[in-house]
Formats: C-alpha cells, structure tokens, sequence
C-alpha cells in the first residue's frame, strides 16, 4: 500500500495526507525511502550554519512566539557589531563554512544599513568565503537587493503556515501581519537570486493533516531552495498557550515533524533541508533522526552565550551548540549521527544551482 505512494513519480494531496497519516510500519517504510533519496540526491553529508540570533528585538506581535512585540517578559537585547563579528569569527576559523544571521524582525533605514555594514564585514573577515544565511523577515525590495549586494546569498522566510484562514488565526489581522505581504516577499526574494527558504511549524492548534499536505506541496510549487520547518512548541506568555489542551502530544509532533521531513525529501530531492533546533527542544535525538531520513543541514546556535537564554521563542529552547567544532589547523573527520560534517564546505543548495544552470544552457 505504502509503496505504491512511494513509487508515484509526483504525490497527490490525498497521498500525501496517507503518508502523514501512516502508521508506525508504514513510516518505518516512508522513512527507509526517504533516507535513500538523500543518499542518492545529497549525499551523507551534513552541512553546517553558526546561527546567530543577534537581537530580539521585534516589530512583530505573532501568536505564537515569545519574543512577540507585546510580551513585556524578556529582556531586549541587540548585539554589538563586535559581538556579531567575534561569533562570525568564530564560525570561520572552525570551518563552519556558512553562517545564519537571525532576529526579531525589524523595518527601518537604521536596521537596513546595520545588516548591510555587518555583512560587508563578514565578507572581509572570511575573504568572502563564509555562507551567509539572513533571515530577518519581510522587507523591501530596495533592502533585500542592498543584503544580496553585500553578501548575503541565502534567505529564509518562513510562511509558517500556507494556508491563508490559518496563519490569520496564528497572526493578529492587520497591514504588519499580512498573508499576501509575507507571500510576496517570497517571490522577491527569488526573483532577487537569493536561494530562498521557507518553512512551516507543526502542531499548531487548529492545523489538520490536510493543511500539512498543501504546506508541502505550497514550497513545491513555490520551487524553494531550502527549508526549515519544526514542530509547534508552547510559549506561555502568548496568545496561542490557550490552545494547550488541544495539541497533540509532544511526541506525535515529533513524529509528524520528522514526517514531513521525509515526504519533502520525497517531493524535492535536491533541495537542503534543516534538522531544526526546535525538534531537539523535544529529544536530544530528534536532529540526528532528522538527519538520517532527509535532512542535510544543522543550524548550530554560536550566539554569545550570556545571550541565548534570551531568544526565547517556546519553552525549553536548546541553548548550547551541542555540536562538535574543526578547529581549521587540525581538521578532523567528525559525524552528526551517521552524517559526515562537511567542514569547510558551504553547502548551497544543489536545487538552486541545477535550476539556474539549467536556464542558462535554454538561455
Ligand atoms: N514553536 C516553534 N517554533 C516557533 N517559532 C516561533 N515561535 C515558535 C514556537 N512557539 C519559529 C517560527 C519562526 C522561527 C524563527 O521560530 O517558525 O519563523
């Protein structure tokens, strides 16, 4: 039965709705499948990013997150430029090859320009070698062109839920919290060249198996190049936490989450895919499962420590970088589960580059 999905050359909505849906034997198959697609897709490889959430500061008032505008509870920080540089420092000389620079989202001229000169500077202290990732929301076209110009090559925007009547019940209704805005800035983004990502939560209150299914074949359709999505975790300070008694288990989400992991995979072979921190916030294992069944990037967090307990966006938040570190005099082989770390290497998205290239040759 489960194999006769497996086998189709494109899943249909009810198929993927079964697959989410499948039991443990059947997932058991799902996730034997998956695991070969990126074997023969991606490689064992798992490619690393230092995330660095420099500020929590945010403009934005979502449902679901504890670092929303109206919740008095924590502690605002903004990093320093040096702060910022010494963790990039840090990435580059471990050979993490690729950072992710993330923060509560922000529109201004000021922010605008403080982004650009950070990344400016990060292209010198690596030669222009290190990877940048930014993923600091909606913005304009003019601000999304000045951060591509000035190095960032990767952007990541999560849509956080495809399905418009649900992300306007995770999202107070109004001009700042836009379905159709956030969807836009997805196309400009690639229209700009970046290699774009997007992502889901999963779990949410109101969410069904069926919406799971759109928000998969949503980033197919989209033709996205990367993708960070995890499971829905409870922030008592927010709106959502009424909604506590309706959630599934912390353990099906988990589950659901690694699904969704493995049919993306099925769907879009070439593309990377994030182990996120949030599933770890679940199990200490729960990255490495992830890892084995479809994903092939890890976001290890290299914010200033006295700094991490303070991005709190749900309980429980991981907050150390639990991952080994190359120190670049003394590279070593080291493995994430039964991936191989590829230290020193960037790890852009092979969906992104075959695209392009692609068009080049019909070009
Ligand atoms: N549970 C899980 N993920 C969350 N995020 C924000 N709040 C939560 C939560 N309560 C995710 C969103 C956002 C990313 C930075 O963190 O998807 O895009």
């Amino acid at each position: 039965m489960i194999a006769s999905i497996l086998h189709k050359s494109s899943l249909s909505h009810a198929d993927i709705v079964q697959l989410l849906e499948a039991n443990e034997e059947d997932t058991k198959v799902l996730f034997a499948h998956a695991a070969k697609v990126k074997e023969q897709y991606i490689g064992k490889k798992v490619y690393l990013r230092g995330l660095i959430e420099f500020s929590n500061i945010c403009g934005k008032d979502c449902y679901y997150c504890g670092i929303r505008k109206s919740n008095q509870k924590p502690k605002r920080f903004n990093l320093s430029d040096e702060a910022i540089l010494s963790a990039a420092r840090f990435a580059y000389e471990h050979n993490y090859a690729s950072l992710a620079l993330q923060s509560g989202e922000l529109q201004s001229p000021a922010f605008t320009k403080r982004v650009e000169e950070l990344l400016y500077k990060i292209q010198d202290l690596s030669q222009g070698t290190l990877g940048v990732t930014l993923s600091c929301g909606e913005q304009s076209r003019d601000t999304y062109q000045r951060w591509k110009q000035a190095g960032a090559s990767r952007y990541l925007l999560r849509i956080e839920a495809s399905d418009q009547s649900l992300y306007q019940k995770l999202h107070p209704n109004n001009a700042l919290h836009s379905f159709s805005q956030r969807i836009e800035s997805l196309h400009l983004l690639k229209e700009l060249g970046y290699q774009t990502g997007t992502g889901v939560m999963i779990g949410l209150p109101f969410q069904t198996t069926a919406h799971l299914a759109n928000d998969l074949l949503f980033m197919q359709q989209l033709d996205i190049d990367m993708c960070g999505m995890g499971p829905y975790i409870l922030h008592e300070d927010t709106p959502l936490f009424q909604y506590a008694s309706t959630l599934l288990p912390l353990q099906k989400r988990l589950e659901l989450s690694l699904k969704m992991v493995a049919i993306l995979r099925i769907l879009m072979k070439d593309i990377n895919i994030a182990a996120t921190t949030a599933l770890q916030a679940i199990s200490p294992t729960a990255r490495e499962r992830a890892v084995a069944i479809g994903a092939n990037v890890l976001m290890p967090n290299i914010t200033p420590g006295s700094y991490r307990d303070d991005y709190h966006l749900y309980q429980n938040k991981p907050k150390s970088a639990a991952i080994a570190t190359q120190d670049t005099e003394h590279p070593q082989t080291a493995f994430f589960g039964n991936a191989e770390i590829g230290f020193g290497k960037c790890g852009d998205s092979p969906h992104f580059f075959r695209k392009h290239n692609s068009s080049d040759k019909i070009k």
